[in-house]
């Protein structure tokens, strides 16, 4: 099927790059003329493993192409994936103007029927707005039907997330929408592809559920599922508060509940908490959505607390080990929100940095992926890409992302070149009792 995708960010270039070498043909278009002339070229504007490969395979087979006129992709296919970005407004409502301009490009542009599919992450109701909005630019000269059809990749593991969902879910008000979405998924439910993340062997895990259910309930879904994943997170992160206070261990205790299937081992990891462009702006949005329809959220408004207290718990930890922190040289290992990205957006390191810097302290950054982003951002900090250098005198080593390399360093090296042999551990990384029979001063969440 012809398919098109607005906006080229993670969410779109994964969706169309993945659809593309599903057998579909895609073109993709963005606002950012920079961008889509870079995509043209071959170059691959954002890190996510896997999607250079795809997209180079995709484009020698001719499956995907690229365009900076928008009316051109609008155009092209019979149906359209809207992926343009809904950033947090200042009450924490999720701006939406990106993809009311789209409706009206849509409106103007199209010249035949089109099924019309929301892909970014929206407040619920937004797709009946989006169905009022294309049917009024248009003037009654078009039929457009509108999906939801929420992504849950996750940064880092898009690609193998968008081969191998556990659902895919569609929300849709006539059921020939469901049948075209039913038909452009075919391949992914029937495993009908060329895996590029096993090479043809991939795990024999159970296939992914084809839900088709009403716009809003889709839209809902998604804003409920990362809400209840930031939730757990937050659960953990009062567990790892009591555990210090009460001299438990938190990953003993995490461990054990999540055996309890109804309640599951994963995003139970306690620490300096969730960052990235989803989690915080869409629980944020979530309880703005609520709040609209007189449902107060505080459940969620706890969550978010909770996670804002990380940092200051964080930093509490740093500033009792070191006790006076001006003048301190500090190496800060990990940038990205979590490993395997090179995603800075509402990254907890960055809010650590910001701190320390006003406090005085000489900080010395090391990321495998993010260094160039938060160059950007940070004149005042030495960045270096071997971490060995950035532990180089230094009074403590932070730990601020969950990357294998940070898993596998070497301390007893480390030990040799840093100022004072302290580590605080803001991803609970290590074994206290492996760090102090390295002779560590070691500090982490929950297991004090
Ligand atoms: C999240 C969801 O997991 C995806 O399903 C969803 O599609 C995506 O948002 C989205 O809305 O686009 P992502 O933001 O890539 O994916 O990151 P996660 O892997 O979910 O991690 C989020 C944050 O939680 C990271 O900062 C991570 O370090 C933190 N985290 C995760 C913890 O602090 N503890 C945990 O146990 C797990």
């Amino acid at each position: 099927m012809r398919l098109s995708v607005i906006g080229c960010g993670y969410v779109g270039l994964v969706t169309g790059a993945c659809l593309a070498e599903a057998g579909h043909e895609v073109m993709c278009t963005d606002v950012d003329a920079g961008r889509i002339a870079k995509l043209k070229a071959g170059e691959v504007p954002i890190y996510e493993h896997h999607l250079d490969k795809i997209l180079a395979s995709a484009g020698k087979n001719g499956k995907i192409s690229y365009t900076a006129d928008g009316g051109e992709a609008i155009r092209f296919g019979e149906a359209i994936f809207i992926c343009v970005g809904t950033p947090p407004r200042n009450d924490g409502s999720a701006d939406l103007s990106a993809i009311d301009y789209v409706a009206q490009q849509i409106a103007a542009e199209a010249r035949s029927p089109k099924l019309v599919v929301e892909k970014s992450t929206v407040p619920a109701r937004t797709g009946i707005e989006l169905q009022r909005a294309l049917t009024a630019y248009s003037r009654g000269g078009n039929a457009f039907r509108v999906a939801s059809n929420p992504e849950f990749l996750r940064e880092g593991t898009a690609v193998e997330d968008f081969f191998h969902p556990d659902r895919i879910v569609v929300g849709v008000e006539d059921p020939a929408a469901g049948e075209q979405l039913r038909e452009i998924y075919r391949p992914i439910l029937e495993r009908k592809f060329s895996c590029p993340v096993h090479n043809g062997k991939c795990p024999d895990t159970h296939k992914a559920e084809f839900l088709v259910t009403t716009i809003s309930s889709a839209e809902l879904i998604k804003h409920a599922s990362n809400s209840f994943l930031a939730l757990k997170i937050s659960y953990a992160n009062v567990l790892a508060d009591l555990c210090e206070q009460i001299g438990a261990n938190v990953e003993e205790v995490t461990h054990a509940i999540g055996l309890d299937p109804r309640i599951g081992t994963q995003f139970l990891k306690a620490g300096l908490g969730f960052g990235g462009f989803c989690f915080p702006k869409d629980i944020q949005a979530f309880i703005s959505l609520a709040a609209t329809v007189g449902v107060d959220f505080e459940i969620l408004k706890a969550a978010e607390r909770v996670n804002k207290q990380r940092i200051e718990r964080f930093l509490g930890k740093i500033n009792k080990a070191l006790w006076v922190v001006k003048g301190k040289r500090v190496a800060v290992l990990g940038l990205a929100f979590k490993a395997n990205t090179d995603d800075i957006r509402f990254a907890p390191a960055l809010e650590v940095i910001r701190r320390l810097a006003e406090e005085g302290a000489e900080i010395h950054a090391t990321d495998p992926e993010a260094l160039e982003k938060a160059k950007k951002q940070f004149p005042q900090v030495h960045f270096h890409e071997d971490p060995y250098k950035a532990l180089e005198s230094a009074h403590a080593a932070l730990v601020c992302t969950e990357w294998d390399v940070y898993k596998k360093l070497d301390w007893d090296r480390a030990a040799k070149v840093m100022a004072r042999k302290l580590v605080i551990d803001g991803r609970n990384l290590y074994s206290p009792e492996k760090m102090k029979q390295l002779g560590f001063e070691y500090v982490s969440f929950g297991r004090e």
